[in-house]
């Protein structure tokens, strides 16, 4: 290994490949310290782009090579090789020797709970054996996995197997980061699909033998229902004979696409009612369907080069918000992805870690699976889709997979076919991916003579790298109101081109009241200076769902922010709306639950910082705190009705209705512990026959500081299932008062369960004190001390999840000088620990400036 100061690559620098890969052969000799990986692959010169026959490699053993079946001795370095080959077609075999039981990076063939998997994007197949391991070079696969276990896998369909071996092909071509393999002795729960052509399809999920094998049900229906979904909406059939999923409890992210063989955390898969909440189960369905989308956003059209990640990541995010939608509420789901934009996504546009959806350079690819990429770049496609209209939309869609099916595509071939199939100019619309930063949208309006007109001004902020920012495109849904809350004008979309553009409405009686931004119809702050009544009004009336509920969310910042720094008392025209909302039968539970929820303290902290005042994590705390007892003290007398009445009877169901009703029990429980000492949650918690309302229970005598025995007994009744102990080890640290939450988190690190190899239980200890805001910020810097600490130790065994998890120093600029030198103080050690992994080095560097 050298120690030469880590590369950046830059999206300007793409060259294509010198040669073209028409088929590989891989052959898996499976030990655990000592797989061998035997390739047979053909290579022919790339006669336009000629170059170099460099394949990457990286901590794999070389036995041997041969071209042509003449051995060779390439030239090895700690990235990859290079090789003297012939001017014309050839064939590259070599063997390797590579070792999972050691691979606690979980990056490339690795072992979990003793079988085999594979997590090959974005570079881990150059970790399995030499190869291009770049997303442009495309390739049929075929595969041959020998080991003395029951169950061995690979992408595309079975062809042969016998004692102790199996043979796969794909005859889908495919780049290296769709690569999987798994074996093991897992059992299979299975089921079948006809597609609309009738063609059968086998699934399967697969799980280690025990208490997994009932926990698969769920799963398997969300998957049916997903690829129904998809031949419905998208017109888009599945290409294989046979599906499987298989989950495993090792894993750095959430699941993976790999061509016919998807692997799953299986915090993300696994689902029963005893064990998984309802946010669980909404969750577990939009990830099968993620990745049962990404088989054609994703791999029937892959991308280019990892830049251009955003075109299959934001597309497949986005059909799968489309998805959750259509399975229950459009509405609650916008305001769900709002929310977590809101807090997250904005949070990351607005620090130093700020990039565009498609970054123009990186040092570790991994670094950039972010929200960003993610959820803004899905917005994006929600706003092509709002300003073409949904008949362009799926137009353009069409025209996109027939044209590009089977390439490497880029963001630009994807603009193309919007251009090309509604004659609109995407030339502005485009900085949507170049720019980071979010817009801020600022709006005033008058009224003369009939006539009203709103004034709009757009500002995005400067990012790391971008001082400058140009006006983006920006689609307004905006609908007028009467006085009386009657919809004087239906929602339509004005499109802002400028950085100041007014739009006028004619042949208005009186002055109506506006509702801007309908539907969140743009990743932007909308900036506007209302009166509480006017917020109040648009609570009880705006016809538009998501706005009714901003409006509340808005007035809510407002009074907490008023509370953090004037003391003042909680508005009335608040509580009053919140009470309405509540007492409205009218209205869906799901969406009345959110609407009395508040904005987190994170965001509380974010909104002090952008109007220029310095947050002080605990006030904001304690602020939190004295709003939601006003908010359940003035709704007091409706809380146990509310309960009663929306506690669902009969067995459990995860749908979305009988969720919601759920959700808004639980609402009133959290209120109704703050009034009656805890009476509620300790009888909730003893009776639930589900994990959502035993959890429930369990959270909110935690939030009161009480329920230790009932959090033993909860410790002691599920210490055998492990998805549920890390809703244990997170809920400890998450509701530990804010002067004990270091201490809590240490205590949890103390436990005979605790395994910092498992990132699902790093993350609930750790992930749980770094979204404790106030615990995570103590004055102290204990936190911040701790977490950095933990965070060098794991990045020697773990570096992908350890430099995911350093973003949660990302906020420090926010911070007063004290915390602001604590938790860069944090970073710096943390930098300099000694042999830091690439991934980690990038994310300090890029937050230390
Ligand atoms: N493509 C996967 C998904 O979106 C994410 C896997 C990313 N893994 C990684 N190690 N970067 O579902
Ligand atoms: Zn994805």
């Amino acid at each position: 290994m050298t120690d030469a100061a880590p590369q950046t690559i830059y999206l300007k620098d793409y060259r294509p490949f010198a040669y073209i890969v028409d088929d590989v052969h891989l052959t898996f000799k499976l030990a655990d310290t000592a797989t061998r990986v035997i390739s047979r692959t053909s290579f022919r010169p790339n006669t336009d782009f000629p170059g170099e026959f460099f394949l990457h490699g990286q901590d794999i053993k070389l036995i041997s090579a041969k071209v042509d079946g003449v051995e060779v001795s390439p030239k090895v370095t700690s990235e990859g090789l290079t090789c003297d080959v012939p001017d014309k077609p050839f064939v590259w075999e070599a063997e390797v020797e590579i070792s999972p039981s050691t691979n606690t990076a979980l990056e490339g063939l690795y072992m979990s709970g003793g079988m085999y998997c594979t997590q090959c994007e974005a570079e881990g197949f150059r970790k399995i054996t030499f190869y291009p391991d770049r997303p442009d070079v495309m390739s049929v696969f075929t595969v041959r996995v020998e080991g003395d276990y029951p169950v061995l896998l690979s992408n595309g369909n079975p062809v042969a197997s016998g004692n102790g071996w199996a043979e796969w092909h794909d005859p889908w071509p495919k780049p290296a980061y769709l690569f999987a393999l798994v074996a093991g002795n897992l059992v299979a729960h299975p089921s079948s699909f006809t597609t609309m052509s009738g063609k059968d399809v086998d699934l399967n999920i697969y799980v280690r033998p025990g208490s997994d094998e009932d926990k698969c049900a769920f799963g398997m229906e969300a998957l049916k229902r997903s690829m129904k979904w998809d031949e419905d909406v998208y017109g888009r059939e599945y290409d294989l004979d046979i599906f499987n999923i298989v989950a495993v409890d090792d894993f750095n992210m959430g699941a993976m696409e790999n061509k016919g063989l998807n692997v799953f955390n299986s915090s993300c898969v696994l689902a029963s009612p005893e064990t998984s909440t309802d946010a669980n189960f909404e969750r577990i369905e939009a990830i099968i369907a993620h990745e049962y989308f990404h088989n054609w956003t994703g791999n029937r059209i892959t991308c280019r080069d990892w830049f251009q990640l955003c075109l299959k990541e934001g597309l497949t995010v986005f059909r799968d918000q489309q998805y959750t939608g259509d399975q229950g509420s459009h509405a609650v789901k916008r305001i769900e992805d709002a929310i977590t934009l809101r807090s997250r996504q904005f949070r990351e546009d607005g620090g130093p870690l700020a990039h565009p959806v498609r970054p123009e350079s990186f040092i570790e690819i991994n670094n950039f699976y972010t929200i960003t990429v993610y959820e803004k770049g899905a917005e994006i496609i929600g706003m092509l889709k709002r300003l073409v209209g949904d008949t362009e939309y799926y137009n353009a869609l069409d025209l996109y997979f027939k044209r590009h099916d089977g390439d490497a595509a880029t963001i630009e071939d994807w603009l193309q076919v919007f251009e090309d199939s509604t004659g609109r100019d995407l030339t502005q619309f485009k900085r949507w991916y170049s720019q980071a930063g979010t817009p801020r949208v600022t709006v005033t309006d008058d009224f003369r003579d009939g006539s009203y007109t709103l004034n709009f001004a757009q500002e995005t902020p400067p990012t790391p790298g971008q001082d400058e920012k140009h006006a983006q495109v920006i689609p307004l849904a905006v609908g007028l109101l009467s006085e009386n809350g009657d919809e004087v004008v239906p929602t339509t979309v004005l499109e802002m081109t400028e950085s100041t553009q007014s739009f006028t409405f004619d042949g208005l009686a009186t002055k109506p009241v506006p509702s801007i931004l309908r539907d969140f119809s743009a990743p932007v702050i909308l900036q506007r200076q209302q009166t509480s009544a006017e917020r109040a009004f648009l609570m009880a009336h705006d016809t538009d769902p998501f706005n009714k509920w901003d409006a509340g969310d808005a007035l809510a910042m407002d009074v907490l922010k008023q509370i953090v720094t004037k003391d003042a008392a909680p508005d009335a025209a608040y509580l009053d709306g919140v009470a309405a909302i509540m007492r409205d039968d009218s209205l869906d539970p799901a969406f009345r639950s959110l609407a009395v929820s508040q904005p987190s303290e994170s965001e509380v902290a974010q909104a002090l910082h952008d109007a220029g005042t310095t947050p002080d994590p605990l006030a904001i705390y304690h602020a939190s705190e004295a709003l939601k007892l006003a908010v359940a003290q003035h709704m007091q007398d409706i809380l146990p009705l509310i309960m009663a009445q929306y506690t669902v009877d009969g067995p459990y169901s995860p749908d979305a209705k009988s969720a919601g009703k759920r959700s808004l029990a639980r609402a009133a429980l959290g209120m109704l512990t703050r009034l009656d000492g805890g009476a509620a949650a300790a009888k909730t918690f003893a009776e639930a026959d589900n994990m959502t309302m035993q959890l429930a229970g369990l959270a909110g005598l935690r939030m009161i500081g009480k329920g230790e025995d009932q959090s033993q007994a909860f410790r002691k009744q599920w210490r055998d299932d492990r998805l549920v102990m890390d809703k244990w080890f997170g809920l400890t640290v998450s509701l530990a008062a804010p002067e004990n939450a270091a201490q809590t988190a240490i205590m949890m690190t103390q436990e005979p369960d605790f395994d910092m190899k498992n990132p699902n239980r790093f993350r609930a200890v750790f992930g749980a004190l770094a979204g404790n805001s106030a615990g995570f910020h103590d004055a102290s810097g204990a936190s911040y001390t701790l977490l950095g600490e933990w965070l060098a130790k794991l990045d020697a065994i773990n570096p992908q999840t350890t430099a995911r998890m350093t973003a949660a120093f990302e906020t420090w600029p926010r911070y007063d000088a004290d915390r602001q030198a604590k938790m860069r103080a944090a970073l710096e050690t943390l930098g300099a620990t000694s042999g830091l992994s690439r991934d980690t080095g990038e994310m300090v560097g890029r937050m230390l400036g």
